[in-house]
């Protein structure tokens, strides 16, 4: 089997990796990739053009389809290729717009929730024409106050204000302003939940369900959780409050009816949902739904699946995915980034990187990273490397992550030496 894999991060390499192992193919393309990805997979540069893609995919008999970002199920991809005949059979791993639209519509995806009747915070949508009503909700609230821009924005677009001053401030700067262009246009204001959050990633073909190993981010820049939002910095699966008790809840008051929503609703999803969930005093909540996997999170899930991916893949796109055995390993998976120093804000690119020989027993998911003359690798984004260990427990496998990340060197290397203490605090 041929397949193509949309993406360029260590998101991407990661599912690559996994692809790469099945026993049923025969090519992996990926566009655009990245160095890393060259390794295992051939990269091409294909324009983000859904008819470029759908030209690709005929002239080079692709059998399959993998979207690994959320922004081409969004512009349509799916719908493009289901309605030429020539690409109507072609097996694609996303949803189509309609089914997208949970992610890149909050006001959407909220309104989902509490029709199918799935625990999410309390809120309310206003339009640009409605400041006045948003601020007298606003006032109806406590502090903190979350602000989010409906459409994508690139992670940017959730805003958590202390006082209802800021709060008021942003939301002008959000309806009124255009602070995140277009995305803005309608801002979901809702209750802030308080807890500690996790990850949950499921595969459907929009019937069958298969919950893959959850896992938990880091987000923030700073240790102890503090500073400017990222696009990361580790994370780690499993996720020891997730107890089989909290599990079975997730599966029940929300994997559930989301499916069930999907199908009375009539959107037909064949792909990802990544439920984004907040634990509140032992009951999940969910914050969001993305209609991709995680990232950084799959870089510690996808290791740790054992079974064939693409079977899975085929027969999601068959509608018959409870025929497949998940097999998953029980060891612990950590994921640490290395970032450039001034990420998320100006940094430099271009910096050469060293060690990569020196690494041991860990895999190296590539992001922000270019070639250089001869063999050489170079910085080239804020997210530079995801290094990615098992072990017996989670402390074994950061042990091993921040032993590699000793050995893999380039001017500017930034990272968290925190990643997972918070679950070790609650573990004792
Ligand atoms: P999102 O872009 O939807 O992932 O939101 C970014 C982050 O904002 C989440 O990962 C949470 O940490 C936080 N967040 C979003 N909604 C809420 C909420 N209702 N209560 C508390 N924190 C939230
Ligand atoms: N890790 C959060 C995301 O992928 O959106």
């Amino acid at each position: 089997m041929k397949i193509l894999l949309l993406g360029s991060g260590a998101r991407e390499h990661a599912i690559a990796q996994k692809i790469a192992e099945s026993k049923k193919i025969s090519k992996l393309i990926v566009s655009p990739g990245n160095v890393g990805i060259s390794q295992i997979a051939e990269c091409v540069n294909i324009s983000s053009d859904n008819e470029a893609i759908k030209q690709y995919i005929i002239e080079n008999n692709v059998d399959m389809l993998v979207v690994g970002n959320e922004q081409p199920l969004a512009d349509g991809i799916a719908d493009c290729l289901f309605e030429d005949e020539r690409t109507r059979n072609l097996m694609v791993i996303g949803p189509k717009q309609k089914g997208a639209a949970l992610e890149s519509s909050k006001d959407f995806a909220k309104d989902f929730m509490i029709r199918h009747n799935i625990p999410t915070a309390r809120y309310k949508s206003f339009g640009k024409d409605e400041l006045n009503q948003a601020i007298d909700f606003l006032k109806t609230l406590s502090a903190p106050y979350v602000l989010k821009a409906d459409g994508l924005a690139a992670g940017k677009g959730v805003v958590i204000s202390e006082t209802l001053e800021q709060a008021e401030e942003e939301l002008k700067e959000m309806l009124a302003n255009a602070k995140f262009g277009k995305a803005s246009e309608k801002v979901v204001i809702e209750e802030f939940l308080k807890g500690i959050e996790c990850s949950v990633f499921v595969l459907t073909d929009g019937k069958h369900y298969c919950v893959l190993p959850e896992a938990k981010d880091y987000k923030r820049i700073g240790e102890g959780d503090t500073g400017l939002n990222t696009g990361g910095m580790g994370s780690v699966s499993p996720v020891n409050f997730a107890s089989k008790e909290f599990l079975e809840k997730v599966e029940n008051k929300i994997i559930k009816p989301t499916i069930e929503g999907l199908q009375k609703d009539a959107i037909e999803y064949k792909g990802f949902i990544f439920i984004g969930l907040m634990n509140v005093e032992g009951e999940p909540y969910v914050i969001e739904y993305n209609v991709r996997m995680g990232d950084p999170e799959t870089e510690s899930v996808f290791p740790r699946i054992e079974s064939d991916i693409v079977e899975a893949f085929e027969l999601v796109a068959k509608g018959r995915l409870n025929e497949y055995e998940l097999k998953v390993t029980e060891k612990v998976c950590t994921t640490v980034f290395l970032v450039s120093k001034g990420y998320p804000e100006d940094y430099q690119k271009g910096k050469v990187m060293t060690g990569f020989e020196r690494v041991v027993d860990c895999n190296l998911f590539h992001a922000g990273t270019k070639a250089g003359e001869g063999s050489q690798i170079l910085t080239s984004g804020g997210r530079v490397i995801a290094i990615s260990c098992f072990g017996s427990t989670m402390q074994e496998a950061l042990g091993k992550c921040y032993e590699n990340i000793e050995k893999i060197d380039f001017e500017g290397k930034t990272f968290r030496r925190d990643i997972g203490k918070d679950l070790m605090n609650l573990e004792a």
